[in-house]
């Protein structure tokens, strides 16, 4: 085992690790934090996405030993004193989850997105999220609520 300190959710955490244990694992398995949701455990799915030094990455192959010293944020941290992103809360609005295991994911990938597109096209919302599959509900609310929410940020 390995000592590590990561920062995650803005609070240093210090632990334990296998060698070649990856991030997916050490959040949902060490640190109980099982928002972060584990589909194809190959970098296929994107529901494993989490932010890293605020850029949206695959949980499920970035080895932990590698994220010794970056910020990580999972969706966790996204509400706010119990109030929801517009990014949660536009796909509540529109019924962009149904069963709701990839809505971690691209809540995650689109709150990196909106920070850098903020008048964004149905075709780069389509562009920015075309790394999250969901099998529920046929992307297009999801896609109107991505674009709902970016109102809402400006
Ligand atoms: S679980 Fe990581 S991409 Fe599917
Ligand atoms: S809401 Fe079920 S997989 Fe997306």
């Amino acid at each position: 085992m390995i000592k590590v300190t990561l920062n995650i959710n803005d609070f240093d955490r210090t632990l334990l690790v296998e060698p070649d244990e990856n991030l997916l694992y050490t959040l949902r398995e060490r640190l109980l934090l099982t928002g972060t949701k584990k589909g194809c455990d190959q970098a296929s799915c994107g529901t494993c996405t989490v932010l890293m030094d605020k850029k949206p990455i695959l949980s499920c192959i970035t080895p932990t030993l590698r994220c010794e010293g970056k910020s990580i944020h999972t969706i966790e941290s996204v509400a706010k004193n119990g109030k929801l992103h517009p990014i949660q809360d536009q796909l509540v609005k529109h019924g962009g989850l149904q069963c709701g295991f990839c809505t971690p994911g691209f809540v995650m990938t689109s709150i990196e997105f909106l920070e850098e597109n903020k008048n964004p096209t149905e075709s780069e919302i389509k562009e920015a999220l075309s790394g999250n599959l969901c099998r529920c509900t046929g992307y297009k609310k999801i896609i109107e609520a991505v674009k709902a929410a970016s109102e809402d940020m400006k």
